[in-house]
């Protein structure tokens, strides 16, 4: 049996790169969304409308992962943050995030295997997304490591405001922005004092790309804008008017994400922080 679900898995996952390498061609052939129709119809969030945000409650669960508790937060997943359905994660970050279908699929099917469900029948709590070096890992930008804060559902906000102030870019209107280079840097110095604050600090090839992999989403589909930042990383909200700023047709695909991610974790050196601070 355990046999038989790991090949079923490989040919699982090499369908998903054939499919995403698809998209991501048809990406090119067809025009993009138009600004403020990226969002469908049918779904929360249409013409730049969220649904109303409400902190959550006592009693909720609510994960590591800023982007899910948000959508939790405006009632796009349930308010509670239990009881959700595999596939219906799939769909509400498709809509929600323009995610291409790959990706919406590919990381709640990996989330169902973590936790021992079925993708295609079981349900999940927010929380239950939060187990340790399973996608939540040490070193991330929002949350300090699970050994020093068990509960992962909420943001540190002295590691959020440090982040934000990395940014050096600047948007179209002149506001502040993310790059990759910034990305890198704040990725290195977190590591470096995980290492040090956390004495069982771990670190691996796997998880720091899903390091990369998650911080890079702030600058795809929130194109590292940080007045879109802010409340998404502090209050776990979507800014007013905010649409995904990838606007690609099938929406972005892992080939296309990874032109983001690898440079981001490529930049990375720690060993120019630890430099650094050896000579402040
Ligand atoms: C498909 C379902 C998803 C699952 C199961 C998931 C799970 C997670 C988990 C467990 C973490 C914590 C990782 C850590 O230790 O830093 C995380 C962080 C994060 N995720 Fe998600 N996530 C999902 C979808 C998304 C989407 C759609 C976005 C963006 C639109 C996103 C953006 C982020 C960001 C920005 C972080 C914070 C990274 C950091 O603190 O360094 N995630 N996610």
């Amino acid at each position: 049996m355990g046999i038989l679900n790991k090949v079923t898995g490989v040919f699982i996952n090499l369908f998903v790169f054939a499919w995403d390498f698809n998209l991501f061609i048809l990406n090119i052939l067809t025009p993009s969304y138009k600004p403020g129709h990226v969002v469908p119809a049918h779904a929360a969030g249409h013409a730049l409308s969220w649904p109303e945000y409400t902190p959550p409650k006592d009693g909720d669960s609510r994960s590591a992962c800023p982007m899910l508790n948000a959508m939790a937060n405006h009632g796009i997943l349930p308010h509670d943050g239990k009881n959700i359905t595999f596939k219906d994660l799939n769909i509400k970050i498709r809509q929600t995030f323009n995610f291409a279908p790959t990706f919406c699929f590919f990381v709640p099917k990996f989330a169902a295997d973590f936790l021992n469900r079925s993708y295609w029948t079981d349900r999940f709590d927010l929380a239950e997304l939060s187990l340790h070096n399973a996608i939540e890992h040490d070193g991330s930008l929002t949350r300090q490591d699970a050994a020093l804060v068990p509960d992962q559902a909420k943001p540190d906000l002295g590691l959020v405001k440090e982040l934000l102030e990395e940014a050096t870019g600047t948007m179209a209107d002149g506001s502040p922005r993310l790059t990759i280079p910034d990305l890198s840097r704040a990725l290195s110095k977190r590591r470096v004092a995980a290492k040090k604050t956390n004495k069982d600090y771990t670190e691996d090839f796997f998880h720091n790309i899903f390091g990369s992999s998650n911080s890079s989403t702030m600058l795809t589909l929130f194109g590292g804008s940080i007045a879109d930042l802010t409340p998404m990383l502090t209050e776990e909200r979507f800014s007013e008017n905010w649409e995904p700023r990838v606007r690609s047709r099938f929406g972005l695909t892992m080939a296309k994400f990874n032109a983001t991610v690898i440079p981001v974790e490529r930049g990375v050196n720690t060993k120019s922080i630890v430099q650094a601070e050896g000579e402040a």
